[in-house]
């Protein structure tokens, strides 16, 4: 009998080893400890068995019956393991793989001429000012010696706002407020860049640029000190063999007045498509201050003299990275803006 139960207790045994699902288990389960199972049988036995033998009988069979159950019991508690760990390398996160990082900008070309310029002229003393971008008629045009009916007032048509205020068409006001300004000492040098506007739109020109403005001055600030201080900003700027032309040119505010050109650093002064030819490509206005401008300034025009200087951002940065149209500065394009990097 002991012989009988054990094979079936082997049996269940190999059987359930060899199962690999949970529904498969619970019909082999069901099949030895069912009604109709072997271990049943055994129970149906016990009336045939004699009286004195019926007890070691019964033991034998229930425990038969719990090593059955153990059996199926542990084969569950597998299988569901086996499951649990399936599911979880299906699910598994792979945290090895590298993040994406923050998503920096790069800086637009219009920043890195003003950071450029700045660092060059700050190291040369300079300090920064700042202006309204909303200025009046009076330091925008008449404290730079352009009176009302003056045609210089021509060349910059901006855009006006009600009360008589303009959207400023320069930022040579900032020479006449810094002027006005008595907290500021003489002497003085200072830089302000800024958005100035006006009614121009072509690939060079837009209703929205930036330039930036320098005014030095001092007992004997001269137009050798204004002409060295350029040249050295052109070879900061495009390189040592960069060199700059002063032609004699008409501004109300200075006089004398220059404009200035950069020898072209295409072809080298040989002539090409860049510089239309000539070898110099013209950016940038300046003058010895007009001693009017120093008197509506309230300035004395027999003590002093200063030189001034209009820098064209939009150009420079066009010019240093051959870019071909001004409106790109401001078309949030984001592959031309990253080919600029992150200084
Ligand atoms: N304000 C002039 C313009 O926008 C540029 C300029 C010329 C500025 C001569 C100056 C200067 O300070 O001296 O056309």
């Amino acid at each position: 009998m002991d012989n009988e139960l054990k094979q079936v207790v082997e049996q269940a045994q190999a059987e359930a080893a060899g199962v690999s699902d949970i529904p498969t288990l619970q019909a082999l389960r069901a099949k030895y400890l069912g009604k109709k199972g072997p271990l049943a049988a055994f129970f149906a036995r016990m009336k045939d068995v004699p009286a004195d033998q019926r007890r070691a009988f019964g033991q034998s069979v229930n425990e038969a019956r719990s090593q059955v159950e153990a059996i199926f019991q542990s084969a569950h508690e597998a299988l569901e393991a086996k499951a649990l760990a399936a599911k979880l390398e299906r699910e598994r996160v792979d945290i090895t793989l590298p993040g994406h990082g923050p998503v920096t900008g790069t800086v637009h070309p219009y920043t890195k001429v003003v950071n450029l310029l700045t660092d060059f002229f700050v190291g040369q003393g300079y300090v920064v000012k700042d202006g309204p971008e909303v200025e009046s008629d009076y330091f925008n045009f008449e404290c730079l010696n352009i009176p009302a009916d003056h045609p210089a007032r021509d060349m910059q048509d901006s855009f006006f706002l009600e009360g008589g205020n303009l959207l400023r068409s320069h930022t040579s006001p900032v020479q006449a407020r810094t002027m006005q300004d008595h907290t500021i000492e003489l002497p003085f040098k200072i830089i302000c860049p800024g958005k100035v506007y006006r009614r121009d739109n072509d690939a060079t020109h837009s209703h929205q640029f930036g330039q930036i403005e320098g005014l030095c001055i001092g007992e004997d600030a001269s137009l050798a000190n204004l002409e060295r201080t350029l040249t050295d900003m052109f070879k900061y700027l495009f390189g040592d063999k960069a060199e700059a032309r002063f032609r004699p040119s008409f501004f109300p505010f200075t006089e004398p007045s220059i404009e200035c050109d950069v020898s072209c650093f295409e072809c080298h002064g040989k002539g090409c498509g860049l510089c239309k030819g000539s070898g110099w490509i013209e950016v940038l206005g300046a003058g010895m201050v007009n001693p009017d401008v120093f008197r509506l300034n309230g300035i004395d025009a027999e003590k002093y003299q200063g030189f001034a200087f209009g820098i064209g951002i939009d150009r420079m940065a066009m010019l240093l990275y051959g870019i071909d149209d001004i409106h790109r500065f401001y078309q949030d394009d984001l592959p031309f803006l990253k080919q600029f990097g992150k200084r």
